[in-house]
């Protein structure tokens, strides 16, 4: 069945990016609109059993990595419970999450339990009270006791992948850059420094986006040169090694150089909105076509594949994107 996720492009898409809520205990200015957004009705989400149904055909259809996104993840009731469904999904081979850490120290015995192997802790300093301007939330401290726990984990199970995920924002944490990418010095895990994407509502603009090339040069300055590395045809990430670090660096160049050409991705929000793009507002409602058109699985993955055939080649570009109408960061999980 893998020809259906196969697009115009002959991209295969075997990662699904799975949202399993807008709800979020932070409030990141580069994810969550100034504004806020609308509380839909709980009516409007996935149930458990719809996302592990979803989950189930998309795994069918060829995907072999979900990673399960947010809002922040974590705060949708009964995550574990749903986790732990989707982590026995047959052919399944990679279960991973973004979190911000806020309830993951709590949370890590039961997902490494569930079968999750993969965590990408967002955070964007080490320093308590940039975390608080930039989060406008006083809640570094749990977020550091799960970092600390995660480092614990990667030193101690070669099996368990820890990435940090650190927005590279000008004037606002480029003083946290070089303090984050040490962590890569001691510890097997990869800091990745993401350039500053625009979305609905976050007031992107060209100035307060560290490029590459400038996060580079503030790592540089505080280590050394970086060694590049070889990185997998479809990361997304440029990665590099300090010298003599057990982990590795890497920069998600969204803005400045695209990946789209080898990109492998699909996701679902969670209201069941299919989005086969990121940056792009083109949407189908998987939700709307398991309830109201009450849809067998065969049925569905024709939908599925109708919308991956209308995915582009490219994004916009650094120029456009940022004038396209686009969900809010927040609601689409990254
Ligand atoms: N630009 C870049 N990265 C973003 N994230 C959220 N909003 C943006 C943005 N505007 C990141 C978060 C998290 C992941 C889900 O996406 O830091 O790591
Ligand atoms: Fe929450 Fe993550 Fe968005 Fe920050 S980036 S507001 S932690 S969902």
């Amino acid at each position: 069945m893998t020809e259906y996720l196969t697009d115009r492009f002959g991209r295969m898409h075997d990662y699904l990016r799975l949202s399993l809520t807008d709800r979020c205990n932070l409030r990141c200015g580069y994810c969550m609109p100034a504004d806020g957004v609308k509380l839909e009705p709980a009516a409007s989400y996935l149930t458990d059993d719809e996302l592990v149904r979803l989950a189930g055909l998309f795994v069918r259809l060829g995907v072999r990595k979900i990673r399960l996104t947010g809002g922040e993840p974590l705060v949708r009731k009964g995550a574990v419970e749903v986790i732990t469904r989707l982590g026995a999904l047959e052919q399944l081979e990679t279960l991973s999450i973004t979190t911000n850490g806020v309830l993951l120290a709590d949370q890590l015995d039961a997902l490494l339990a569930a079968g999750v192997r993969e965590y990408n802790l967002s955070l964007d300093t080490l320093d308590p009270e940039l975390f608080a301007k930039m989060t406008l939330r006083q809640r570094f401290e749990p977020v550091r006791a799960a970092l600390d726990a995660l480092l614990d984990e990667a030193n101690r199970d070669p099996n368990v992948r820890v990435k940090i995920n650190c927005v590279a924002m000008a004037g606002q944490n480029e003083s946290s850059l070089a303090e984050l990418a040490a962590l890569s010095l001691e510890h097997p895990i990869e800091v990745r420094f993401i350039e500053y994407m625009p979305f609905h509502g976050n007031q992107w603009d060209r100035e307060n986006m560290l490029s590459m090339a400038r996060i580079v040069e503030h790592v540089e300055a505080a280590h050394g040169p970086l060694e590049p590395i070889a990185s997998h045809a479809s990361s997304t990430a440029k990665r590099w090694r300090l010298d003599g670090a057990r982990g590795t660096v890497g920069v998600i160049a969204s803005m400045t150089t695209p990946f789209c050409s080898a990109c492998n991705r699909v996701r679902v929000t969670a209201d069941g909105a299919f989005k086969v793009c990121l940056f792009g507002n083109a949407e189908v409602s998987l939700r709307d076509a398991m309830r109201q058109g009450a849809l067998t699985d065969d049925e569905l993955a024709v939908v599925i594949q109708g919308a991956l055939s209308a995915k582009h080649a490219a994004h916009a570009g650094l120029d456009v994107l940022s004038e396209l109408p686009n969900r809010p960061m927040i609601t689409i999980g990254g």
